[in-house]
This record gives structure tokens, C-alpha cells and sequence, in this order.
């Protein structure tokens, strides 16, 4: 947009601004439709080569996302994006975490073994302390020689709680190799009439473990966001200049990094980017931008790109600083660069309701990543605390002064060691409790799969393309709210407050 005072000669010119909406400014229009909403295909690309089964991830912040919310969102079909307000170890443990989470093989290092030396007792004791009902039993040199398991340990088989392992245990044990597969490992359990199945090498050396109860778990999340070797999917932030973050995030399995800084469009912040692309097998997302000029520039290397210059609810950097951008236009500006260069967007920020979600895909987003909608459930990191007999848990930018004080903040370009008084771009609150995320994601994907049912979409690709929108006046955002009643019960998808 250029109205330089150079040109014209003028500061008054500078007034002929362009106009930027935002989600309250706008309405999907309704059109012909046979599309019912559960019929709807909310599946989407985050990153080039990173597929969602759901339009949806959450937020890179210290009170959304851990390893918890990491597991929770991608067995929803979404995704994850760990913050980086934690060390670089305490990050590789969180991916980790996720990665290994629904893994088919329970890793080596993870199985619970007995030794055929210990007491009954003493495994019996250990299992329980540990949660498991059975563990391979292994001698010194890790060779499987038997299974023990809760009935072998029952009283009424006469075995004494002093008695030796190998005395108790099950010798004729069903192994498999590390192909063995989720079916293969099924038909050997029905076959055996066994629950667990150890994994050896050529030697029968223990190397892992499948359990009919990891089989069935897995089953139960048949939507999951899966890598080609059916871990579950996470992300990991990073700063622009953490290069040693990146290989690390990259080593331990993140599947995209995202580039976490409050102004992408800085060039020092594009160059680390671009160099940090060129080193990691994850796909890079670049982040966060709110205009075409700089779409123009990340899309040249980025895998996708994140929008968003202050429109999250706890975010004070439009006030604090004086810039941003309304996010329904910046997203279809941004959309309006990256689209036809096949990176997807990502609309990051504002959504208080999914209807707030479905307009950002309107607008050109692929994805949408949510904070304050995911902050109050039980995967979010933080305990519940109780006011006036409510309850609530912690939700804070990452701008703000305790995310600052606790290691955050150089998204938001200050160096926080060096400047005690903070110059925060973020607010630290509370957010209403609200359960499973789950659920959550429940009222906010059947919100936006109705939204695509009012315009006769069956596919997000085709929504982008179909979707139109009409300008609402602020008597047509009061009419759109519930009025003239008083609330009597709450509803799981709508809040005044929000
Ligand atoms: P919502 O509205 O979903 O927004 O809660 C989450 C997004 O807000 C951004 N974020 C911040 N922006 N100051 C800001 O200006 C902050 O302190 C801050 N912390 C988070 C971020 O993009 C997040 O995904």
C-alpha cells in the first residue's frame, strides 16, 4: 500500500487508509446446500507435507500446550505446538513424550521386566507401582526366557510370595519380531490367548513390547495425526535465532518446527529462518505475519505460514505498540500470496467461538490455532483454582511479565536477562475451567462442519473457494448474539464473556 509521504507530499494522505476487518465485521452468507454437517471433510494441510484430520491446532504457550495437550490434540486429528518457555532438555522430553505415546512397540527402556531371581513379592510389588499386570522376564544379558503376569502370582496356583520368579512364571512365551505389525501381534494374542506380546531380535534379546491394551487404545483413535510410522504428530516452537533448539526439536521427532516471534516480517528473523529450513528434516513454519509483502517473502522457503499481529485475547501488543492488523484481512492477504504457491496458512489467534473458525478458513486459513478455547481443559499445564466458587485455570500470553520473568518474552524481542523492566505485549488472566479437550474440540469441529453445511461445502478446499461473506453493521453483531432474554443455562459452546 503505498501512501509514502515522499510521493504525495502529503501526511493527510496518509489517511486514505485501507480498510482491515475482523471476525465480529463479517458473516458467512448462506447459500444452496445439500452438504449435512457430519457429512462435511474437515480434513487440511498445516504444512507441506504434514496432513490434519481436523483444521485445528493449539497454541505454542506455557498454559496451553506441554506433552499432555500434545498426545490429547493429535489423537483428536489435530495437532499440538509445544512452547518454548521450557530448556532444550525439558523440550526433547516433551516430544518424546508425545511421539512415544501410542507407539505400537513399547521401546526396550520403557518395558517393565522382571528377573527370574526376584520373589513373587517383589514383581508383584513392582508391577503395581509401575501400573502393569504382566512383565517379560529377562536374565543378565536381556535374553527372554519367560512371561509373568497377574494369574500366574494368584494364590490359588500355590505359589508362595517368596518363591523365585522362574518358579511362577510362564516359560513357553509367544514372541515376534519388530515387523510383527498391530494385526500380526492381534492374531498371535487371540491365537495364545495372551495379552502381551514381547519383542526380540534375532538372538531373543528383548527389544520392545505390544500390548493388547496399546493395540485397543490406538483403535480407539482411529482419527489420530499419525507420521508414516504411526507415531502420533507434534510441533515444537522455536525462536528465530535458536538454532541449537531446532536440531535438538528436529533430532528427538518434531514433525514441523514453527518459528515463534511476534514479527516475522523482521529480516534478521526471515534470514535464521531460511537457514534454519536448510538444516532440519521437519517442515518449517514461519511465523507470525499479518501482510502480503511479508507472505510474499516467507512463502519462498516457509512450509507454511502462521498469521497474527495481536489479535489473541490475552495479547496487548496493539495497544502496547500501536501496529497490527484486524485478522479476517490478514489472513486473506496473507492467504492471497500463499495459496497459489501451495504453502498453507495458518490463522492464529481471536477465536472465541467456531464460528470465529470457520470465517478465518473462509478467509483463506488451512488451520486455525487456538489458545484461551484450549487453556481451561485438563490436558492444558496448570492445576484448577477455585474464585467465589468458580473454577478457573491460570492463562497468560507469552509477552506477559510472569511468562517473561520464567524464561519466555523473546518472542517479543527483549532480552530478558539484561532488561529487568519488562515492556510486556501481554496480559496474565484466568479462563473458565472446562473439562475434557476432547470435548472442547467436539462443540468447536461441529460448529465449523455446520458452518460449512450453511454454505455447501464438503471439503475445506472447496469451502475456501465456495464461502462468501457479507459486512455486518454493529446492530447485526448485536442481533447475531443471544438478546432480550437472560441466560438461564449455560450452553457448551457459547459464553457472553468471550
Ligand atoms: P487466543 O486468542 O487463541 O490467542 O488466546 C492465542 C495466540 O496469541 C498469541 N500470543 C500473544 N500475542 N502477546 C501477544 O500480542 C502475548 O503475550 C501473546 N501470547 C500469545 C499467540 O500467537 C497465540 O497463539
Amino acid at each position: 500500500m503505498g501512501n509514502d509521504v515522499s510521493e504525495t507530499g502529503s501526511f493527510s494522505e496518509k489517511l486514505r487508509v485501507p480498510e482491515a476487518l475482523t471476525f465480529d465485521d463479517v458473516l458467512l452468507r448462506p447459500m444452496e446446500s445439500r452438504v449435512e454437517p457430519d457429512a462435511a471433510d474437515v480434513s487440511t494441510r498445516v504444512s507441506r507435507s504434514v496432513s490434519l484430520n481436523i483444521p485445528i491446532i493449539s497454541a505454542a504457550m506455557d498454559t496451553v500446550t506441554e506433552g499432555e495437550m500434545g498426545i490429547g490434540m493429535a489423537r483428536e486429528g489435530g495437532l499440538g505446538v509445544l512452547h518454548r518457555n521450557m530448556d532444550i532438555e525439558q523440550m526433547v522430553a516433551e516430544i518424546e513424550r508425545v511421539k512415544r505415546a501410542d507407539e505400537l512397540v513399547i521401546r526396550r527402556e520403557d518395558v517393565v521386566t522382571a528377573h527370574p531371581t526376584q520373589t513373587v513379592r517383589e514383581v508383584d510389588e513392582m508391577m503395581e507401582r509401575k501400573g502393569v499386570s504382566g512383565a517379560p522376564v529377562v536374565d543378565d544379558t536381556d535374553t527372554v526366557l519367560g512371561i509373568i503376569s497377574g494369574t500366574d502370582i494368584r494364590p490359588y496356583l500355590e505359589v508362595g510370595e517368596s518363591d523365585a520368579v522362574r518358579e511362577a512364571m510362564t516359560d513357553e512365551v509367544i514372541t515376534a519380531q519388530r515387523t510383527v505389525g498391530a494385526r500380526g501381534a492381534l492374531e498371535l494374542m487371540y491365537d495364545h490367548k495372551i495379552e502381551r506380546v514381547p519383542i526380540v531380535d534375532g538372538d531373543e534379546h528383548l527389544v520392545g513390547l505390544v500390548t493388547m491394551q496399546g493395540i485397543l487404545q490406538r483403535r480407539e483413535h482411529e482419527n489420530a495425526t499419525r507420521d508414516d510410522t504411526g507415531r502420533l504428530r507434534v510441533g515444537a516452537a522455536v525462536g528465530p535465532f535458536e538454532t541449537e533448539r531446532a536440531a535438538a526439536a528436529d533430532d528427538a521427532g518434531a514433525d514441523i518446527l514453527f518459528i515463534d516471534c511476534a514479527h516475522a516480517h523482521n529480516l534478521d528473523v526471515l534470514e535464521s529462518a531460511r537457514e534454519i529450513k536448510t538444516s532440519v528434516d521437519a517442515d518449517v513454519v514461519v511465523g507470525n505475519i499479518g501482510t502480503r509483502e511479508a507472505a510474499k517473502v516467507a512463502v519462498e522457503f516457509a512450509d507454511g505460514v502462521k498469521v497474527g499481529i495481536g489479535p489473541g485475547s490475552i495479547c496487548t501488543t496493539r495497544v502496547v505498540s500501536g501496529a497490527g492488523m484486524p485478522q479476517i484481512s490478514a489472513v486473506a492477504e496473507v492467504a492471497d500470496v500463499a495459496a497459489p504457491a501451495g504453502v498453507p496458512v495458518i490463522a492464529d489467534g481471536g477465536i472465541r467461538y467456531s464460528g470465529d473458525a470457520i470465517k478465518a478458513i473462509a478467509a483463506g486459513a488451512d488451520v486455525v490455532m487456538l489458545g484461551s478455547y484450549f487453556a481451561g481443559t485438563d490436558e492444558a499445564p496448570g492445576r484448577v483454582i477455585t474464585m467465589n466458587g468458580k473454577k478457573y485455570k491460570q492463562y497468560r500470553g507469552m509477552g506477559s511479565v510472569g511468562a517473561m520473568k520464567s524464561g519466555g518474552g523473546e518472542r517479543y524481542l527483549k532480552d530478558s536477562e539484561e532488561d529487568e523492566e519488562f515492556v510486556p505485549e501481554g496480559v496474565e488472566a484466568a479462563t473458565p475451567y472446562k473439562g475434557t479437550l476432547s470435548s472442547e474440540l467436539h462443540q468447536l469441529v461441529g460448529g465449523m462442519r455446520s458452518g460449512m453445511g450453511y454454505v455447501g461445502a464438503e471439503t475445506i478446499p472447496e469451502f475456501k473457494t465456495r464461502s462468501e461473506f457479507v459486512r455486518v453493521s454493529s446492530a447485526g453483531q448485536t442481533e447475531g448474539h443471544p438478546h432480550d432474554v437472560m441466560i438461564t443455562d449455560e450452553a457448551p459452546n457459547y459464553s457472553p464473556n468471550n
